[in-house]
């Protein structure tokens, strides 16, 4: 993390009474394989990263929240007892993790807080994910007696997600936030909520972010539409396969024997929502056998998928997919939600440099903006840092 306790502290004392408080810390994620099959109650095989949100919290007496966002120079003071809520977006996640904290029986009091993250925004690393899981692993530390699971944590980022952002977003952006373990990535069965931790050491290969900046937010965007085209398509299998829940107990003949019955369009997004709900599995079979190529393949696949039936990409990412190929890249696709954001590239460790190179200079003659490189390093999930 580039971001340190002081850069949030300074600010804190400057803006409040000159007191120092608790410091916490949630981290964004990468995402592997296993692309939108969350909310399709299927696997997802995320991983912490380093970057993330620092937050300063200190109970105030009071029964308002003070908040000062580092970053965008902005204050809001908002009642714990307002209904309503603060209207900025930023605000109404603070609020939206207080009040879901007090449905669960925290006794959740008013407090002064500055925040800060170093998670690059839209670029589909969970910034948002991030704040969530700071002020819920927060609030359950200081009035909670750190008695709610970390699963359960997650959960209240995502009801803020559904009930005060609008965005109907799965559990994992919140789940790895919350559970993330330095040195590992995470599959979760998104059904169970089992979990499974997989070091993240790949001899001979590492994995780059590149982020096209094209600028991507959940809310406002079709995932929503997305996500109830898939609940359609699993509602209308199971009138003759009562068995199939969610799409991630469907199979293509199952799709097929129904594709009079639904729209072209969601025919193409359960395609892909049944192929990747496979490819995770594969991803971690290959994985226990060191097999980098399959791993690869898949990744190539799940980027065709989001590109051409989920139809969540842009000019840009494929572009950036294409780039990759080129390379001779082991794997590459959309990270994340889509509609911008980055790609994800597992590359083999003499590649780097060049692909890195390559990359930089055909982006930036054809967009005239350079992308941004990240490279990834498997961090921590919430924790408390003073
Ligand atoms: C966003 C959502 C997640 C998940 C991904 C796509 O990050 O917050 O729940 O659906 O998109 O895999």
């Amino acid at each position: 993390m580039k971001l340190t306790i002081d850069d949030v502290r300074s600010r804190f004392v400057k803006h409040f009474d000159g007191e120092t408080g608790s410091v916490y810390a949630s981290p964004g994620r990468i995402n592997l394989i296993g692309e939108h099959t969350d909310y399709n109650n299927g696997f997802v095989f995320p991983g912490a990263v380093e970057q993330g949100m620092i937050a300063e919290i200190k109970p105030n007496g009071t029964r308002n929240v003070r908040a000062y966002s580092i970053d965008l120079k902005d204050y809001v003071e908002f009642s714990l007892d307002d209904e309503a809520g603060p209207k900025a977006t930023w605000a109404r996640y603070i609020f939206g993790v207080c009040r879901e904290m007090m449905a669960l029986g925290v006794p959740v009091e008013g407090f002064n807080t500055a925040f800060a993250g170093d998670v690059p925004l839209g670029a589909g690393m969970s910034s948002s994910a991030a704040l969530e899981s700071t002020y819920a692993y927060a609030l359950n530390d200081l009035w909670g007696d750190n008695k709610i699971e970390r699963l359960e944590l997650a959960r209240v980022g995502q009801r803020t997600e559904h009930k005060y952002i609008g965005v109907n977003c799965g559990i994992m952006d919140q789940a790895i936030s919350c559970l993330g373990k330095a040195g590992n990535l995470m599959r979760m069965d998104c059904r169970s909520g089992e979990i499974a931790y997989f070091p993240w050491n790949p001899k001979g290969y590492q994995l780059v972010l590149v982020n096209s900046c094209v600028k991507h937010e959940l809310k406002g965007s079709p995932y929503n539409e997305r996500r109830l085209q898939c609940e359609h398509v699993a509602e209308v299998i199971a009138k003759n396969h009562p068995e199939v829940k969610s799409l991630r107990d469907a199979n293509y003949d199952m799709l097929e024997e129904v594709k009079a019955e639904i729209t072209a369009d969601e025919y193409k997004r359960a395609r892909y929502v049944i192929g990747e709900v496979v490819r995770v599995l594969t991803v971690c079979d290959a994985l226990e056998k060191g097999d980098y190529e399959t791993v690869g393949q898949m990744m190539y696949e799940t980027h065709y998928g989001l590109s051409k039936e989920y139809e969540v990409s842009c000019e840009e990412l494929d572009y950036l997919n294409d780039i990759a190929k080129e390379e001779g890249v082991t794997g590459s696709r959309i990270m994340g939600g889509g509609f911008g954001g980055c790609t994800i590239n597992l590359i083999a460790d003499e590649l780097v440099d060049n692909f890195k190179k390559v990359v930089s200079e055909k982006f930036e003659a054809k967009y005239g903006k350079k992308p941004v490189i990240i490279d990834v390093v498997i961090g921590d999930g919430a924790r408390k840092l003073c």
